[in-house]
């Protein structure tokens, strides 16, 4: 039986991460984590392509056997990759729960859809031939802190099914999730070797990690940035990336109402905004405009519970790290910078701050929109009157529970302002008019349009893909599937 503590001792160096509860409540929670050093990177690689040799001649039925053991060693480990989940990502103890079943679920159905594979065969008057699906060889999975289950999960299991040996680098805040889910595959039977797990700083050893000479395939999950830099630094591997988004919703004068409140709320503030196929901008037809922004505040204080009380169970919790408070508070000071005060308003819950008092305040907003010496931003709505500003809130991602709703006065300026950023992941229409939703379908750039509904990604065996800086390559149980693999053909002359 693998242990924890085995594992870490394998490791010289350590370093120190701390959870997003941090500092809540006065608690101060830190994690002591091992940090691969150069020579521990290199050795992996290498086995992994040594194992590969024999690992990709694997029978399938002892390898479907070894990932239905493998969601049984999770399901022993269950409390554990919550408890981690819910204390390293900063989500509720809930969401972690949510984000472990679905998971499961995601294994579970990429083992029937991997039995039912059929290869291409053809026969011709000439000859007959066979391509079959052929792994790729050794996979370098990234996974991002904001779903260290299912982001890594489902990196994991389409690389093994396909035959492929796995180097898996998880987000620092997320190695100890990620760590279960490594020990949980070597209980299952999958071999050091086949798999393997890279703990440390991403910073630090992120070069020897993308530029090793023995990847075939980069499956990364995280920044656009990030992923733009490992785009060009790679050796020559193929790359499966999902990157930032920034999703716009567009509400023409015809929507139910109500329901779009509710889908964008849930869509915009769940998990504090840290998805990326959140809802990080509104555009509101100016024909509604007044009565839509009044439902959308009620029910915002209604369904957004805060209290800066905050326990494993509060949906509303601190943001991942200092940066990324940072990061918000300055897209805010920029966005306020930029307007004129008579246009636009805040609401951060249970407070209305006019434009001009805000204006007052440029330079001490984290006073008013976050909880003093902690990453608790307050959910917060802007409502501006003008369209023509810009902001660095609609144009940045803002991975924060603050969005910005705008008045328009066309269907065809939505358009133009969905598509002014350079993210293309998701976008949300609510409309009931066909004719709307095929023009929308054709002009907004993005990987999936939902229709009277929140962006997101789930349930997961649907595509999900990214256009623009948004993304490489599709994922979903199928196509991560197909994208882990190539074909090889084997044609013979009669
Ligand atoms: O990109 C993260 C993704 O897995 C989130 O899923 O369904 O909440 O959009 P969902």
């Amino acid at each position: 039986m693998h242990n924890i503590e085995d594992f870490f001792s394998e490791f010289k160096k350590q370093y120190q991460t701390t959870s997003p509860y941090s500092n809540i409540n006065q608690k101060v929670l830190t994690f002591e984590l091992p940090f691969a050093d150069k020579d521990y990177i290199e050795k992996v690689f290498l086995l992994a392509k040594e194992k590969f040799k024999t690992w990709k001649m694997t029978n399938t039925s002892v390898l479907v056997h070894k990932m239905k053991q493998f969601i049984k060693e999770l399901q022993f480990n269950q409390d554990k990759i919550i408890y981690y989940c819910h204390l390293e990502a900063g989500k509720s103890l809930k969401d972690a729960e949510t984000e472990f079943l679905r998971t499961i679920e995601y294994i579970e159905t990429s083992i029937n859809i991997f039995q039912n594979f059929q290869d291409n065969c053809f026969n011709m008057d000439e000859r007959m031939a066979v391509f079959s699906r052929q792994p790729l060889g050794v996979v370098l999975a990234i996974s991002p802190f904001n779903y260290p289950i299912n982001l890594l999960v489902s990196k994991i299991v389409p690389a093994l099914l396909m035959k492929n040996c796995l180097v898996i680098k998880p987000a620092s805040s997320g190695t100890l999730t990620a760590t279960y889910i490594f020990l949980s595959l070597l209980n299952a039977g999958f071999e050091r070797g086949v798999v393997n797990l890279v703990p440390g700083k991403g910073k630090e050893i992120s070069d020897l990690l993308i530029k090793n000479e023995n990847i075939n395939l980069i499956n990364f999950t995280g920044s656009t940035q990030v992923g733009k830099y490992i785009a060009k630094s790679t050796y020559f591997s193929q790359l499966i990336m999902e990157l930032g988004g920034n999703d716009p919703a567009i509400v023409l004068d015809d929507a139910d109402q109500k329901n779009a409140v509710k889908e964008i709320l849930n869509g915009a503030f769940s998990y504090n905004g840290q998805r990326c196929t959140a809802i990080k901008r509104v555009y509101v037809h100016e024909n509604i405009f007044e009565e839509f922004s009044k439902l959308l505040i009620s029910e915002f204080k209604n369904l957004i519970t805060f209290s800066s009380n905050i326990d494993e169970n509060s949906k509303v919790t601190p943001l991942i790290s200092d940066a990324a408070v940072e990061n918000a508070m300055n897209l805010l000071s920029e966005s306020f910078k930029k307007m004129n005060p008579n246009d636009f308003e805040v609401f951060s819950l249970n407070n209305q701050i006019t434009g001009q008092k805000v204006a007052n305040m440029i330079g001490k907003e984290n006073l008013f929109f976050k909880e003093k010496d902690t990453n608790l931003i307050f959910p917060t709505i802007i409502l501006i009157h003008n369209s023509n500003y810009d902001t660095l809130i609609e144009k940045e991602e803002q991975f924060a529970p603050i969005l910005p709703v705008i008045k328009v006065k066309s269907l065809k300026e939505m358009i133009k302002l969905a598509n002014s950023t350079d993210y293309g992941l998701q976008a949300s229409v609510f409309t009931k008019n066909i004719n709307i939703i095929n023009q929308c379908f054709q002009e907004i750039e993005c990987g999936t349009l939902n229709i009277n509904q929140q962006t997101k990604r789930s349930p997961d065996i649907f595509p999900f893909q990214g256009i623009k800086s948004s993304g490489i390559s599709q994922q979903g149980i199928y196509q991560s599937l197909i994208n882990n693999s190539t074909i090889k053909g084997l044609v013979i002359k009669k």
